[in-house]
């Protein structure tokens, strides 16, 4: 093994115990611009549960019950290769700089655990037990989805969220001088992908959108196209609910929780700039991240307003043509790109988050015009954060057409609420989203 490599793998130990002590770790950029360090992080807290029953299994087995704690993040680690990766023994002990004393008790750790069987292990477990335990996903997740979707469907969403390789890369157009659904650029790019071995498609959904599989994601970092600016990666999900806003030029428009900026970015591309947002932020790091993202992608007639979007500060009595709320929420859909989120989910976060979404939805209506159109999304599968909040409001809303390659609301009572969609990631190949969209009554 390359010593640069065996470095970075010793970098992650100390990440992994940052985690165990709970501390928010901050994957900055070098660590991000690491493909070895990011990669292996990412992947340890995607299935941190199944790795810590196999350790606390295989601890027992071997008779001692107290590892130094900091030594956990090296077995973690070890567990991770042979459990995920498959990886030998041989390997592993590469991998690692090993003091002769630890080469000993490691080598009969890795003995241990290649006598690990999971139907010793699951043995008497209900199913239930066994997806979490084996996918990796707090029971609390699954409690919550079972009213609304069937086991099997559970366990299909579930395991898409882990497999990473699956997650579609889109790319779009952002150059500004042209439209977002310039044919003959389109064609022209991918053209020159497929110059470059890079099999791209249009989107049968959304053809503004060009898939890029997983493994040629670095190839477009280096493409000229790229480093122009002429292109961006754009995740699906985004660009449906900014095509279901359909946001007009003139319009004046609120994108309510707008950091870090993706679906402001794209409201002005789709309106060629021609539309006038209003974006709030509450952190105001986050809204500082926004503004840069303004300035570099010369976005024009778009104010970022630090602020509590409960309380909008606006001091005009006009009101919004459109309001996007794309509110704050549990992440229960990201966990594909955002494992860490699992293992915060619990009832507090959730009734935390939907708290907030109450308040911001009828901040909202009181922001938006009469006929005005009002969209509210959410990257969480819970129905909490969905059909339940949109019913809390119903009698102020007339639902609106959303596009027909959505999957339909959950059945809330036994009937679906119109108006609303979701996007999963076992079907679409995006985060798992709620989108809902109507007019605000007139009175
Ligand atoms: C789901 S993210 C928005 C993502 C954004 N729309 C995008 O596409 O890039 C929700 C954002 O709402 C912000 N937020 C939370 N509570 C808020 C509030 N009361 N007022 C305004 N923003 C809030 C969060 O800080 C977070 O940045």
């Amino acid at each position: 093994m390359k010593d640069d490599n065996r470095t970075s793998i010793c970098k992650i130990i100390p990440l992994i115990k940052e985690f165990i002590e709970g501390k928010r770790v901050n994957l900055d950029i070098t660590v991000r611009k690491d493909p070895i360090i990011f990669h292996y992080y990412t992947e340890i807290i995607r299935y941190w549960s199944k790795l810590n029953f196999i350790l606390q299994k295989t601890q027992r087995s071997l008779g001692f019950y107290h590892f130094p704690q900091n030594e956990i993040p090296i077995y973690i680690y070890i567990i991770y290769r042979k459990f995920q990766e498959y990886a030998s023994k041989k390997s592993i002990l590469e991998e690692l700089y090993l003091s002769s004393n630890q080469i000993k008790k490691i080598k009969r750790f890795i003995n241990k655990l290649e006598t690990f069987t999971w139907k010793i292990a699951l043995k008497s477990k209900s199913y239930k037990e066994i997806l979490s335990i084996t996918e990796a996903i707090p029971t609390f997740v699954i409690d919550r989805l079972l009213p609304v979707m069937s086991f099997e469907f559970i366990e299909q969403n579930i395991q898409s969220m882990n497999d990473y390789q699956k997650y579609n890369n889109f790319i779009r157009i952002s150059d500004w001088k042209l439209k977002s659904s310039d044919h003959s650029f389109l064609i022209s790019l991918e053209n020159e992908l497929w110059s470059h071995n890079i099999p791209s498609k249009r989107d049968r959904d959304l053809p503004e959108l060009v898939f890029i599989p997983n493994e040629k994601k670095s190839l477009i970092l280096k493409s000229k196209s790229y480093s122009s600016r002429k292109i961006t990666f754009q995740d699906k999900a985004s660009a449906a609910v900014i095509k279901v806003l359909s946001p007009q030029s003139f319009d004046y428009i609120c994108d309510m929780c707008a950091a870090p900026g993706i679906k402001t970015n794209l409201i002005a591309h789709y309106t060629s700039n021609q539309a006038r947002v209003i974006s709030g932020e509450f952190l105001l790091k986050r809204a500082f991240e926004m503004s840069k993202l303004i300035k570099r992608t010369n976005t024009v007639n778009t104010h970022l307003i630090n602020c509590d979007s409960i309380q909008f500060p606006l001091r005009i009595n006009t009101k919004f043509d459109r309001i996007l709320l794309d509110a704050p929420c549990t992440g229960s859909g990201t966990f594909i790109s955002n494992p860490e989120l699992k293992w915060r989910q619990n009832n507090n976060f959730l009734y935390q988050n939907v708290i907030i979404q109450e308040k911001l939805i009828g901040s909202a209506l009181r922001l938006l015009k009469p006929n005005g159109i009002f969209v509210y999304s959410t990257c969480s599968l819970y129905p909490e954060e969905g059909e339940l909040q949109i019913l809390k409001y119903i009698s102020m809303l007339e639902p609106l057409q959303l596009p027909d390659w959505f999957s339909p609301s959950y059945k809330i009572n036994g009937q679906i609420v119109s108006g609303t969609g979701r996007l999963f990631p076992s079907m679409h190949h995006t985060h798992g989203f709620f989108i809902g969209k109507f007019k605000k009554k007139e009175k």
